[in-house]
């Protein structure tokens, strides 16, 4: 079976249509910059301008980079606050032509990683983080998701734990990698404390470049970069699509 997997991203809006058994693009990805402004209308019609592209009849998921109830987008921590309350689930539908699936950015991730990527088969808690603009989460128990977890908002020092330790931190304050891997460890160790998970796994961008900065961060949970990189958001929304 296949479904369209739609990753809304701060810099690029990017979708496929994967092989569901597989966990696989079965076309090549088309990337659309994300407008500016970003707002509901603006990325609707980017949503409706992908679905149209791959001629898509099928199941639908999208990812949205802040809390998703029934559909209704409710924060919008990096993206244009006219999100907050709006009906994005009817909205991409209406675009789409059909019904279409909405979650949270990370938990999308969390579940492709689950299902084929690093967490394949891990039973207890696992959490994933994904480190990007903003940190994004997405916790699961014997392998089921509890959504919209926002971890990325636990407060270290006073500050929103992603002002300090997302992969945009590191590149606003010009951190090196040590001087990043730190604050990460810092972040992780305050998770652990709350969670103890028996498995992090690390998404995002900065997931690419594990090798710099993952060896320097000392835990006591295990962690490991994700299997699936950048392109778990997709393979993750299209999961939805068919499971939700
Ligand atoms: C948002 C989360 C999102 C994360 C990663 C955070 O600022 O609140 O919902 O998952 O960024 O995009």
């Amino acid at each position: 079976m296949r479904a369209l997997g739609i990753d809304i991203g701060g810099s690029g809006i990017k979708g496929a249509p994967v092989d569901l058994e597989k966990g696989e693009l079965t076309e090549e990805r088309l990337r659309i910059p994300t407008p500016d402004p970003a707002g509901p209308e603006e990325v609707t019609g980017v949503v409706g301008q992908i679905v149209r592209h791959f001629g898509w009849t099928g199941p639908i998921g999208v990812t949205f980079p802040g809390v998703v109830l029934n559909g209704i987008t409710m924060t919008a921590a990096n993206v244009d606050p006219r999100w907050v309350g709006a009906d994005a689930c009817g909205l991409f539908s209406a675009a789409a032509g059909r019904p279409v699936t909405v979650l949270n950015d990370a938990d999308a991730a969390g579940l492709a990683e689950v299902e084929i990527g690093a967490a394949k088969g891990e039973a207890g808690v696992v959490l994933m983080l994904t480190f990007g603009t903003g940190i994004g989460s997405a916790l699961f128990v014997d392998g089921r998701l509890v959504p919209n977890t926002e971890l990325g908002h636990l407060e270290i020092r006073g500050k929103d734990a992603e002002r300090r330790a997302s992969d945009s931190a590191r590149e606003r304050h010009d951190l090196s990698w040590d001087e990043w891997a730190e604050r990460v460890e810092e972040y992780l160790r305050h998770v652990e404390m709350l969670f103890s998970p028996s498995l992090i796994v690390i998404g995002g961008g900065v997931s690419k470049k594990s090798e710099k900065f993952l060896p320097k961060v000392s835990v006591r949970t295990r962690v490991v970069p994700a299997a699936l990189r950048n392109e778990a958001g997709i393979v993750g929304a299209a999961m939805a699509a068919a499971h939700l």
